[in-house]
């Protein structure tokens, strides 16, 4: 077998995070990267479960590769799909030789050397029972300016509709020295915008007893070099107030929460066991909008879960109305295997749920056109993130998270990717903000050198 791999990722920022990892790992192996899935030795597909769309994706990927095996391809599944089929996978997919749910990634070295050894079924499928993460000092960030840590792994909540709780364990938290070290050596290496990673992120506690959540925020934001901290996804029932005063106090914390509500009826969310009333999460929206800068709020939403009614739903809608949201992840409910809302009585039909989901992201576009409106005439600064040369146009984001296209003075150079520049904004849309580079502005540099792609999907 060539010690060449191919990866492709699917699912949230969690698994592209962990297949940079899985790509670090694979390299200290002596494996090499290839774009390409024709010319790799070990094709790797790092797989998600949330809903049936992204599982049957992978099984159809699958399928479309089943004629490569032949010539002494192996194959990998790992990810969320993994831990939640297990050796199923060897089923209904014969030529895959191995299939690894997250928390047996640190193992990778071994079950890789027994599939040089021709092993032809090798698992590595956690029992959620350690308390370890998976940490691995031969990381290899895809983007060399911005740079995910993960900070917390696994959930404990259940979720009566979620996979996540099964496919990634339970949660444990790695220690603030850890996570401080990892940000400092990121800084030092050029990275000036980290976002730390959590299934619950803001439920992380530190092993060590040293900080909380809003400390080590501001801890990493107070790294010299770091410009911009995010952190992804926080919980409503672990969100507490200090974390919208450590917005308030450092200026690099990012002035956006991603706050998923799933729905705006309490009758919902208790039968979703989110632990939390819709007057709840009222009261901490009522904190972040009183808080001195202006930070954006985002959510995932999901339709049609068991039970929903019209009454229930339009309590959505009307949360949109109170939240006004700058953007919203909205999803038809989607039975998963293991979870007890497979089981829950009163569906929804399908139809009915498209037209909830078409209704919810109709009113969101009206509240974002208009809401976007209030950035007419400010000066943002923006991250470098891509030229569009079709549009002539640059393209950068936000702290808010925004996208922002805009152009440049007539005459003046290109922003080098991963620089920051302020951008007067000249139109707001209800997905982005275009303007006009600040004539005179000097962008600040950025001074790695880009590393290997990561295929992402
Ligand atoms: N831990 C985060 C969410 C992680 S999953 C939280 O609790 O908010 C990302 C999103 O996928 C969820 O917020 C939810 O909106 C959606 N999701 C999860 N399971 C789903 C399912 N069975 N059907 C539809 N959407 C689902
Ligand atoms: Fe899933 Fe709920 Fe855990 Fe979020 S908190 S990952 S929705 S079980
Ligand atoms: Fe998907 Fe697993 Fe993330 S199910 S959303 S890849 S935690």
């Amino acid at each position: 077998m060539s010690k060449t791999f191919y990866i492709e990722t699917f699912g949230c920022q969690m698994n592209a995070h962990d297949s940079e990892k899985v790509i670090g790992t694979l390299e200290h192996e002596g494996y090499i990267q290839v774009a390409d899935e024709d010319e790799a030795g070990l094709v790797v597909y790092n797989t998600c479960s949330i809903r049936d769309k992204a599982e049957q994706k992978v099984f159809h990927r699958l399928n479309e590769y089943k004629r490569m095996h032949r010539n002494g391809k192996r194959f990998a599944v790992i990810g969320c799909v993994a831990q939640q089929e297990g050796e199923r996978i060897f089923e209904r997919a014969p030529y895959v030789s191995l299939v690894a749910g997250s928390a047996s990634y640190r193992n990778l070295p071994q079950m890789l050397a027994r599939l040089e050894a021709g092993e032809k079924r090798i698992t590595g499928l956690d029992d959620r029972q350690t308390d370890e993460t998976f940490d691995t000092e031969f990381t290899v960030r895809s983007n060399p300016h911005r740079g995910y840590i993960t900070i917390i792994e696994g959930c404990d909540k259940f979720c009566a509709y979620c996979v996540v709780p099964y496919t990634r364990g339970k949660e444990r938290s790695r220690t603030s020295a850890s996570v401080l070290v990892e940000a400092r050596r990121m800084a030092d290496q050029g990275f000036t915008d980290i976002q730390l990673l959590g299934q619950n992120v803001n439920s992380w506690r530190d092993p060590s007893d040293r900080m909380s959540f809003a400390e080590l925020l501001t801890a990493v934001g107070s790294i010299s070099g770091i410009r911009r901290v995010r952190f992804t996804t926080s919980h409503p029932r672990d969100f507490t107030r200090d974390i919208v005063e450590a917005i308030d106090a450092t200026l690099t914390l990012c002035d956006h929460i991603h706050l998923p509500v799933q729905s705006g009826s309490s009758t919902v969310l208790r039968a979703m066991s989110r632990e939390y009333t819709r007057d709840w999460y009222l009261e901490r929206m009522s904190w972040i909008h009183s808080a001195k800068r202006d930070i954006s709020i985002s959510s995932d939403m999901i339709v049609g879960f068991p039970g929903e009614t019209d009454a229930d739903f339009e309590e959505t809608i009307t949360l949109l109305d109170a939240v006004r949201y700058d953007s919203v992840f909205a999803f038809k409910f989607s039975p998963r295997p293991n979870t007890p809302a497979l089981s829950m009585p009163d569906t929804i039909p399908d139809e009915v749920k498209s037209e909830r989901l078409r209704i919810l992201n109709d009113r969101q576009r009206e509240i974002q056109r208009e809401h976007y409106g209030r950035h007419l005439d400010q000066t943002i600064e923006v991250m470098i993130e891509s030229y569009n040369s079709a549009r002539g146009q640059i393209v950068g984001r936000s702290s808010q998270n925004k996208t922002v296209n805009f152009t440049v003075p007539a005459g003046a150079a290109q922003p080098p990717i991963g620089s920051y520049l302020p951008i007067y904004i000249t139109r707001t849309m209800p997905n982005c903000l275009v303007g006009e580079a600040v004539s005179g502005a000097v962008p600040v540099q950025a001074t790695r050198q880009p590393q290997p792609f990561v295929v992402l999907n």
